[in-house]
């Protein structure tokens, strides 16, 4: 029964490695790199807002429900789907949300792969004093040969993947723990330092303003569902890394002693701080070098490394920067590949060695069509009313980040509240029933699933088709 059932891919050596290695998962590219370029698309203030309030509505919950998933299930999220399911007289084909997840994994580490090479990158950027008092155009053309060459980006992606799958490799403990307890911290800290920086620019204040009042003039001439509020789902499920099973298959190796609903909370406020500490550093450079707001993926390469070459000893402080950046994107990309390499290392009955080499080669290879995106196949297309320059990676990212994610953490809701019996749940949650309980399936039975549904519905226009919206 659950409570014997036991991964045979191990267990977290205590409730804290459990923290560490989620928020690890959680915190990385999504908060410092596509948080601030997103909330810089999309309208700034409105969309911090809503994305706070989906963060604690909608992600915590679901974050709940995909680690009592997970812990219940002990395997990968495929199985641990088709396991729940049958336990709980269900048809099998739950095991689709398994796989949709490892589909949407391959595809985000693939891109995911090569905006971390950017970071890597510019670590030697940074660190050979090549930003040394550039101005706002410099920078976007230093920002700009790299992107436009896409052997350079192929060797960077190449190596930020050999270390995903080398970590992956050696199995989730041993590695990961340790570096995630040291990283983790130092990018908290690093990221304070450049806030300091950014009090003393002179548009601190319209950075701040930017990021937390909302603009109604400019939110008007928006399609509030489709500019705002989608992306700002989207970025919820990415930010937290739910709705793929990454947090699902981290549950899975969590003890059967630890509170999912304050790890769960932790995790969340941890994201959240990391991403809104980035914006508050971020804007206001932004701002005092006149670089426009929406300029998309490249707005963290452009913006931070001016900063880094005005400061003082900011060779050091902008080298380390991007040092730890890629440590966030690394802990974060572990956690995309371990459910396909758990699938593997199950039904396929090879190791972990070999199932990671197969997996990273997958997504590898997938990686191409970003590093292409950049230059050779470039393409634009408009998004929802935003000008979107980077075809194929845009494509891939929203489709994951806005679809894939959200549609698997509404299916997980839908799971946990409607269709697991309350003893299960309650037993897994280990609270009892009372008002936190009460709370929490109110969220995931109702809230999270109406939640996702409207903002699809509406953001794909039916509600305009039917005459219900103006
Ligand atoms: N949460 C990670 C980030 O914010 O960079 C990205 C991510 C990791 C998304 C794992 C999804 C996931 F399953």
């Amino acid at each position: 029964m659950a409570d014997t059932r036991s991964s045979i891919h191990g267990q977290w050596s205590s409730r804290w490695a459990f923290i560490l290695a989620a928020t690890g998962s959680a915190v990385g590219l999504g908060n410092i790199w596509r948080f601030p370029y997103l909330a810089g698309e999309n309208g700034g203030g409105a969309f911090v807002l809503v994305y706070l309030f989906f963060v604690f509505v909608v992600g915590i919950p679901i974050m709940m429900a995909e680690i009592l998933i997970g812990r219940r299930g002990r395997q990968s999220p495929i199985n641990t789907m088709r396991t729940l399911a049958e336990e709980e007289g269900l048809g099998r084909y739950w095991s689709l949300l398994g796989w949709m997840g490892v589909f949407a994994g391959f595809i985000i580490l693939s891109y995911y792969s090569v905006i971390a090479g950017w970071t890597i990158a510019y670590i030697f950027r940074t660190g050979t004093g090549m930003f040394d008092n550039v101005n706002a155009e410099l920078s976007a053309s230093i920002f700009s040969n790299l992107i436009s060459d896409p052997e350079k980006l192929l060797v960077w992606h190449t190596t930020f993947m050999m270390m995903t799958i080398l970590v992956v490799a050696r199995g989730v403990k041993s590695g990961l723990e340790k570096a995630v307890r040291f990283l983790m911290p130092a990018l908290f800290f690093l990221l304070l330092l450049m806030v300091g920086y950014a009090m003393s620019t002179e548009k601190f204040m319209d950075g701040l303003s930017y990021l937390f009042i909302p603009d109604f003039v400019a939110l008007a001439k928006k399609d509030l569902f489709a500019d705002v509020f989608l992306p700002a789902l989207g970025q919820a499920f990415f930010s937290l890394s739910l709705g793929m099973g990454a947090i699902m298959v981290y549950g899975s190796y969590l003890s059967n002693k630890s509170s999912i609903a304050s790890t769960s909370i932790s995790i969340a406020l941890a994201d959240t701080s990391v991403a809104i500490l980035a914006g508050i550093a971020i804007f206001p450079i932004v701002f005092t070098y006149g670089i426009e707001p929406s300029g998309g993926p490249g707005l963290i390469f452009i913006s931070l490394p001016i900063a880094f070459g005005q400061m003082p000893y900011g060779t050091v402080f902008g080298c380390l920067f991007f040092l730890l950046l890629a440590f966030a994107a690394w802990t974060s990309a572990i956690s995309l590949l371990e459910p396909a390499v758990t699938w593997l290392v199950e039904n396929r009955n090879i190791n972990r060695i070999k199932a990671t080499g197969i997996a990273g080669m997958i997504a590898w290879t997938l990686g191409v069509v970003t590093v292409l995106s950049f230059n050779h196949w470039a393409f634009s297309f408009t998004f929802a009313g935003s000008l979107k320059e980077n075809g194929l990676f845009d494509m891939m990212d929203i489709l994951t980040s806005n679809i894939m994610l959200p549609l698997g953490g509404l299916l997980v809701a839908i799971f946990a509240s409607w269709l697991m019996s309350r003893k299960s749940t309650i037993d897994e949650l280990g609270m009892g029933d009372g008002i936190i309980y009460r709370l929490w399936l109110f969220a995931v039975r109702y809230i999270a699933p109406l939640g996702v549904i409207m903002i699809f519905l509406n953001a794909i226009g039916l509600f305009k088709l039917l005459g219900l919206s103006n």
